[in-house]
């Protein structure tokens, strides 16, 4: 999630900027850069890694007082971190400068048609192929305002983009689709960015713009217009009130509740340039590069190994793919049978868990292929897998994994549609199903997550002075069922336990008592039965359940959490937010670190 700042007015613009994009660090990033207008000549200045780097940078170079400036701090999607992929960047001509927020998904067809008409790239960036679309719209239509409004037209996608010209750099463009972007208004200079600590040290004065949206900024006006038609918009200015941390969180208490309720965004972004929803294609390139597996391994750890469990369903039933689920410390001291024709999938939102890699290592020596699904590029595991595909779920920076699990169930739920496709097992109504709903489910997820959020508050309270938990499901829901547990005892310290539901009377069982309650995923789906009968000999002893259910489901129990009808597995990605609501409202309300919980790292890199 890059972070971006755009400034005319009468300050120094360069270094108003670096210190604008230090305000937009949390959001995570890799390289980072400015551009500005010296001696009549459009310059970017660049740097990999952080922002100090690029400060140094500058502080060698004799910079004039520009007085409007962009900024960019990149968290890489399209190419390495490496300075050449970093922002701003120009156009082939070196007439314009953007900086982008955001996935181009139609770039590789845009480069395309642009490389036809003589337009050269020296990144390997979709950000680069908005900027020469924008050069094109300019050449076409006469002006930066119409160009841009063209490129929108043209460009598929969600973006937030900053355009600047070498002949009147005092004037900033920029339009939004789908990623966030806000008007900072001041007093003889205005802003544009990311987000609002990006220039809250000048203005409280905000106008929030939506998607669909293009800016004009000077150092003395703003407009807002419709991207397409370029009509006027009226916009209303907020003052804010808000400091720096809590802007930062968006408004929300903790990064965690925040990237929770980002889930929906996640989604989409995973699924962006990924999907040919026309044809019903699942496009993943990568894996494309490697046979299907006749055996698959999944290694990972915590989440990340929940994530894989969830998929091991999917692959099995819709791929036919045996899979064996390896615990990543495990299997790297085992001595496991790796055999021709197997893959080792190994899971890892840092992409740098010590466990993980060395199991990958173990892997690569023997041979067999390796595919990293990671959300952080360049990372060791990213970098050392023979294939990576990544899950583009924006930097994660609450200790517990909650977004970057979304994002990896939706990759891993494409990777079996894309297996199964390819052995030639992939059910037309299946595939309609698939598609249909995971149109939906952004949406669908988006409206319905201040509900529950709602009643995860309500039940945190009434089972806040529980001392244990058992957490039960099965099929998909056994996954899930485990990562709830997870969250809650990693976030509340209350003992939970995840199991499979059909496991409870082999022993667990005898724990149960009024004082022990019990969490089941029990949706109507094929398992239902099964969970249902479970969870009559749990309360058989007294034990009070709560359920996540669906409507009209024919359960009897204490709490019936009822989750809208999504078809499976979908489902899952509406039980997954609940238990995250559920263990997040159990530690505010008990008082503990919600966003770094004790003895607690979010990079495991030892082992
Ligand atoms: C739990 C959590 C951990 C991680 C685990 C693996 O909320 O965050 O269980 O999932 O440490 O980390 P990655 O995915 O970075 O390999």
């Amino acid at each position: 999630m890059c972070g971006i700042i755009g400034y005319t007015g009468h300050r120094p613009a360069v270094p108003l900027a670096v210190k604008g994009l230090k305000s937009l660090e949390y959001r995570g990033y890799d390289s980072a850069g400015v551009a500005f207008v010296q001696n009549n000549k459009l310059t970017t200045v660049r740097a990999e890694g952080k922002l100090g780097n690029l400060e140094s940078k500058l502080e060698t170079m004799n910079i004039s007082i520009a007085t409007s400036c962009m900024g960019h701090t990149r968290w890489a999607t399209h190419g390495a971190p490496i300075e050449r992929n970093a922002h701003p960047h120009k156009s082939w001509d070196e007439s314009l400068a953007i900086v982008h927020n955001g996935i181009i998904e139609n770039y590789q067809e845009l480069k395309d048609q642009l490389s036809s008409k003589g337009y050269g790239f020296r990144s390997e960036t979709d950000s680069e192929v908005f900027c020469n679309l924008i050069a094109e719209g300019v050449k076409q239509t006469g002006s930066l305002e119409k160009g841009l409004s063209w490129a929108v037209t043209q460009a598929e996608g969600a973006y937030s983009v900053l355009v600047m010209e070498e002949s009147n750099p005092n004037v900033i463009y920029g339009a939004r689709c789908a990623c966030p972007f806000v008007l900072g208004v001041g007093q003889g200079e205005n802003f544009v960015a990311s987000d609002v600590p990006a220039f809250l040290a000048y203005t409280r004065n905000v106008v929030f713009l939506d998607d669909g949206e293009l800016v004009r900024i000077d150092a003395n006006s703003w407009e807002v217009k419709n991207a397409r038609t370029l009509e006027p918009i009226e916009k209303e200015v907020h003052h804010i009130e808000w400091d720096v941390q809590a802007a930062q969180k968006d408004g929300y208490k903790h990064f965690m509740l925040k990237e929770i309720f980002e889930q929906p965004r996640v989604v989409t972004d995973c699924l962006a340039g990924r999907v040919d929803w026309q044809k019903q294609e699942v496009l993943l390139p990568e894996l494309g590069t490697l046979p299907v597996p006749k055996r698959l391994h999944i290694v990972a750890c915590g989440t990340s190994f929940n994530a894989g469990m969830w998929a091991q369903h999917l692959f099995e039933s819709w791929a036919r793919i045996p899979v064996s689920m390896e615990i990543a410390s495990e299997f790297r001291y085992r001595d496991v049978i790796l055999e021709e024709g197997d893959m080792v999938l190994v899971i890892s939102q840092s992409g740098e868990t010590a466990d993980t890699l060395a199991a990958l290592r173990i892997a690569k020596e023997q041979g067999i292929p390796v595919v990293g699904l990671c959300n952080v590029v360049g990372s060791s595991i990213a970098r050392e897998s023979n294939v990576t595909v990544y899950t583009q779920a924006g930097p994660e920076i609450s200790v517990a994994s909650t977004k970057a699990m979304c994002s990896q169930m939706a990759v891993l739920l494409l990777m079996g549609l894309s297996w199964a496709e390819r052995k030639n097992l992939l059910d037309a109504s299946l595939r309609t199903e698939m598609f249909d709903g995971l149109r939906k489910l952004p949406n669908l997820l988006e409206a319905e997550l201040p509900r529950i959020r709602e009643d995860a508050k309500r039940l945190a309270r009434e089972y806040s002075s529980a001392r244990s938990f058992f957490f039960l499901g099965r099929g998909v829901g056994y996954p899930l069922a485990m990562e709830g547990a997870l969250k809650l005892k990693e976030l509340s310290y209350i003992h939970a336990e995840g199991y499979a539901a059909g496991e409870m009377k082999h022993g667990p069982i005898a724990l149960i008592d009024p004082e022990f309650p019990t969490f089941a995923i029990a949706l109507n789906d094929q398992f239902f039965a099964k969970v249902k009968s479970n969870l009559e000999e749990v309360q058989a002893r007294a034990g009070d359940v709560i359920a996540l259910t669906n409507p009209n489901s024919d359960l009897s129990v204490k709490h019936k959490w009822v989750l809208p009808d999504v078809t499976y597995p979908l489902s899952s990605f509406m039980v997954l937010p609940a238990l995250q609501l559920f263990s997040y409202e159990s530690a505010d309300y008990l008082g503990k670190d919600v966003d770094q919980p004790r003895n607690l790292a979010k990079s495991v890199t030892v082992e």
